[in-house]
């Protein structure tokens, strides 16, 4: 039971969003690309489908939504059965695998990942552990465990495949990530298991600072829109990770529903963009969001 209402990540990731306004650079714009290449891979925006799972409609179907606009898409957990049929959909995928405390169960899950045609994987660091207390927790049936930085190592080291941490929320995990072989980070305090985050759009500029431009950093939750995408972009981010708002129209239209909130989010990016005089994505100039103080 959460009695202080200031300690949910997602009232304070939203407050932070929110604080953020945008100042205008109209004069001489020009329709922007939202086009970027993302280890190697080509996409049509940086809008990306977020690590979900247990998916009614199935995964398979998410994944051709996000095929159909072009984006990146990741999954969370489910078996390799599941993930065969999300890859045999062609697109673009990222595995994110749970923190299981049996390794062999990680070790052979990267490999059905890199054997089936995976772009890369990545393991949910932080939801080895639930809110409340330190204990090793059980998720959908399978026992977790905290791993251990070398533990880590070892997963990054046993694929040839981009690696990924999802669940890292400062500057120095970012760059103990970068230290052990990882190509990126998903900034995420997974739907507040982690609570009072800072907001990671708040971090970003200081992430970016420590890791360097070519360590890829990818912003998870809370993302409601275009204008929201815009800001985690301008501070530093290279992907922006959208999970629920794609939920009740997959429900309601398939990947269809999928794809059309991807270019929803992708058309409002680009209106910003335009607006702000950033004709493509490494054109936007961080120092056109501003925090408003008095909001
Ligand atoms: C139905 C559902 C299933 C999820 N399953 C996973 C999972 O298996 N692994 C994981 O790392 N994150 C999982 N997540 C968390 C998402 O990847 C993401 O971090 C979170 O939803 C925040 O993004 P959002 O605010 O855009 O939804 C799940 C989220 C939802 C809503």
């Amino acid at each position: 039971m959460i009695k202080n209402k200031n300690s949910n990540s997602m009232d304070i990731t939203r407050k932070y969003l929110d604080s953020l306004v945008i100042e205008g650079r109209i004069l001489g714009s020009v329709h922007p690309s939202t086009k970027c290449t993302v280890l190697g891979m080509e996409f049509d925006t940086p809008v990306m489908g977020a690590a979900l799972s247990h998916l009614k409609p199935g995964m398979a179907g998410y994944a051709e939504g996000l095929k159909m606009a072009n984006a990146f898409c990741s999954v969370g957990m489910g078996d390799n059965e599941e993930l065969g049929k999300v890859l045999a959909t062609g697109a673009k995928v990222m595995k994110v695998i749970k923190p299981y405390a049996d390794r062999e169960e990680i070790f052979s899950r990267i490999r059905f990942a890199e054997e089936n045609g995976a772009a890369a994987v990545g393991i949910d660091v932080e939801h080895a552990t639930n809110s409340e207390d330190d204990q090793d927790s059980i998720c959908a049936g399978f026992q977790l465990k905290q791993p251990t930085l070398e533990e880590l190592k070892e997963y990054v080291a046993s694929t040839k495949l981009p690696f990924f941490f999802k669940g890292v929320m400062s500057a120095k995990d970012a760059l103990a990530a970068k230290e052990i072989g990882a190509a990126g980070v998903i900034l995420s305090h997974h739907n507040n298991i982690f609570r009072c985050a800072a907001p990671h759009v708040w971090q970003l500029p200081e992430i970016r600072e420590a890791v360097g431009p070519d360590f890829l950093l990818i912003v998870d939750g809370g993302i409601e829109d275009g204008y929201d995408a815009f800001k985690a972009l301008a501070r530093g981010a290279d992907l922006v990770s959208v999970g629920r708002p794609f939920m009740p129209p997959y429900e309601e239209k398939g990947p269809e529903g999928v794809c059309e909130v991807v270019c929803e989010f992708t058309g409002q990016l680009r209106a910003m963009m335009l607006r702000t005089g950033s004709k493509d994505l490494g054109s936007i100039d961080p120092s056109v969001v501003r925090e408003a103080y008095w909001l």
